[in-house]
């Protein structure tokens, strides 16, 4: 078995699948969670997939007290994936202070204890939000960090900050800032995925629900941009792909690969796709076929960003993999378990 690492907000989307992706490269799970914005079942999802059922602790990382306790409960833990954090764009404009204090509060107090529990690596859930729209695309690490959009967006780039302030000022940690570009689709075995509460936000959950009926019908907001379709561009990127970069964060910083003890890196597959495009291959992969409108834009959107994820690839050894009907078809089949097991 190699090291413990204790996963934040581990029962969520992203850190679901990085959970399972570190107990299949033999590490020691233990999750966090606070359970918010997910349900403990998928714990039993992730056993499905690995045999193995992670640790679990049912607690909020605002409670200093509680987060310690933790830390005496599972000693050893070597390694943190901080996933906790509030993450809706919409809400954080209507509740500043609850995604400032959720989501630094819980950074200080994680930050505080790591040294005093010899935790030596902390692998940070951050956004290419931070590039705002860049200057140039794709985008690369060395692109300029500007004003966030949002009070969730400036989250991330505050904890960035903080990290790095703080292992400047001598703390005994590494750290990797993994900035995430769209993360979607779900483990092909449909035990897991992403399980939006209400009205989903973000595309393809809403792409997936309107497939399945559940949703009368898709706005795409904006065929107006200077794109080639008219609609605006992202990188979307497996959420398999992405979780295996966690478990590469973590050797990097365990087996001491790197000179620098806080590193930023893209994680994206290199290519833009348009919102048209992304409904387009969705149908094709599927055989589905998508009720969808033009409306207008919606504000706060970048009209494109891509990833420059060369770092990733070359330093960390990482790779995005999988190809993106493979990807849509993922999400789908997690729709249809979802409906066969009369969750949504
Ligand atoms: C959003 C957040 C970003 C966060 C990311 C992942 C904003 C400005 N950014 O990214 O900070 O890290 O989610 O949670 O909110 N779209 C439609 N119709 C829909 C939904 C979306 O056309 O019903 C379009 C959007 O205009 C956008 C694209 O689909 O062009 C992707 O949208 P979304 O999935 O919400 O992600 P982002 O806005 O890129």
């Amino acid at each position: 078995m190699k090291a413990k690492i204790l996963v934040t907000g581990g029962v969520g989307y992203i850190g679901s699948h990085t959970a399972v992706e570190l107990q299949k490269a033999g590490y020691e799970v233990v999750i966090l969670d606070n359970l918010s914005n997910s349900n403990a079942e998928v714990l039993d999802g992730i056993k499905n997939i690995t045999g193995i059922r992670p640790a679990f602790e049912k607690m909020d990382m605002q409670d200093k007290n509680a987060l310690r306790q933790l830390f005496e409960k599972h000693p050893g833990i070597k390694g943190v994936i901080n996933f906790a954090a509030s993450k809706a764009v919409g809400e954080s404009v209507k509740k500043p202070l609850l995604y400032y204090r959720n989501n630094l509060v819980t950074m200080l107090n994680l930050l505080d204890l790591m040294p005093e529990y010899g935790v030596t690596a902390l692998v940070f859930s951050s956004s290419c939000t931070v590039y705002g729209q860049p200057d140039r695309l794709p985008v690369d690490e060395t692109a300029p960090i500007k004003l966030a959009l949002s009070p969730y967006g400036n989250t991330k780039r505050i904890c960035e900050e903080i990290i790095a302030d703080t292992i400047y000022a001598g703390a005994p940690f590494k750290s990797v800032l993994l900035r995430y570009f769209n993360p979607i689709g779900a483990h092909p075995t449909a035990e897991i995925g992403e399980l939006p509460l209400g009205v989903p936000q973000n595309l393809l959950p809403y792409i997936t629900q309107t497939a399945i009926g559940i949703r009368p019908q898709l706005s795409v907001f904006g065929d107006d941009y200077e794109t080639p379709d008219g609609s605006c561009i992202r990188d979307y990127i497996n959420v398999v792909d992405l979780a295996k970069a966690h478990v590469k964060a973590i050797e990097y910083i365990l087996e001491n690969k790197g000179e620098k003890a806080v590193e930023a890196f893209n994680l994206g597959t290199g290519r833009g796709v348009s919102v048209l495009e992304l409904i387009h291959t969705f149908e094709e992969a599927t055989k589905v076929k998508l009720n969808y409108k033009i409306v207008n834009r919606r504000e706060g959107d970048i009209p494109q960003i891509w990833a420059n994820p060369e770092k990733a690839n070359k330093i960390l050894g990482w790779k995005a993999e999988v190809p993106l009907p493979d990807t849509l078809l993922s999400a789908w089949k997690w729709q249809l378990h979802l409906r066969e097991k009369g969750i949504m």
